[in-house]
């Protein structure tokens, strides 16, 4: 474009950068920072909060008994290297890191549900908190880009036979020692979003 003196070629410019505000002010946003559920998300977080401290009945001096059972669930989550600097967090990447976390205590809460249900004890608690967790899913989803749902690995864990009412004790106790770590960072980050959204 060397032919164009400099005033045109200044103009194309000028163009062009209004063409490029024009298409992206026009694109649809999504910002999940502008979602209006984490106030509902709290209040299923502090629902679960309270179940999972239910799912076992045990008091200290019995949880002992408890603490040598060499069984334990590789497939729950892990939260405790998550639990990063609050500033920097961002919402896109934390909401996708609770959405899968959400579904994977989904699938062994409803897991110990059966467990239980095999070996004759309550499941009441699990039932609640398998639709609290439901419910906590579908409001980070509505919240989450579809391409962050996309993202998600969808591995079934390989969840082990309970045959009786001592190995469904210790996975209860596990799955509650995890679940509220989940609440407590959950939390924590949604609190966080929203008071800065
Ligand atoms: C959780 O339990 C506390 C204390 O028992 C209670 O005050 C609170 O309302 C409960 N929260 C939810 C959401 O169930
Ligand atoms: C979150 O959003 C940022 C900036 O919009 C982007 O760079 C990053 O890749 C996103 N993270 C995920 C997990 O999608
Ligand atoms: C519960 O019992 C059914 C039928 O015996 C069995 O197929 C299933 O694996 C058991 N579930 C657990 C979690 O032990």
């Amino acid at each position: 474009m060397k032919f164009l003196p400099e005033t045109s070629s200044f103009l194309f410019h000028l163009l062009l950068l209004t063409e490029l505000l024009v298409r992206s002010s026009s694109l649809p946003i999504r910002s999940s920072s502008h979602c209006g559920f984490f106030g509902s998300m709290i209040h299923q977080v502090e629902s679960l909060m309270n179940l999972s401290r239910k799912i076992h009945q045990l008091r200290t001096e019995e949880l002992e008994h408890f603490e040598d059972a060499k069984i334990t669930l590789d497939s729950l989550p892990d939260l405790y290297h998550t639990a990063g600097h609050l500033r920097s967090l961002k919402v896109n990447e934390s909401l996708t890191q609770m959405y899968g976390y959400t579904q994977s205590f989904k699938l062994h809460i409803d897991w110990l549900k059966v467990a239980k249900e095999n070996v004759s004890l309550p499941f009441q608690t699990e039932e609640g908190a398998s639709s609290h967790l439901l419910q906590l899913s579908n409001l980070i989803g509505k919240c989450l880009h579809p391409q962050n749902k996309e993202a998600l690995p969808s591995v079934a864990p390989n969840l082990p036979v309970v045959s009786n009412a001592f190995d469904a004790l210790v996975y209860s106790v596990e799955i509650s020692d995890r679940l509220k770590v989940f609440c407590g960072w959950s939390k924590r980050v949604l609190r966080y979003f929203h008071k800065h959204s």
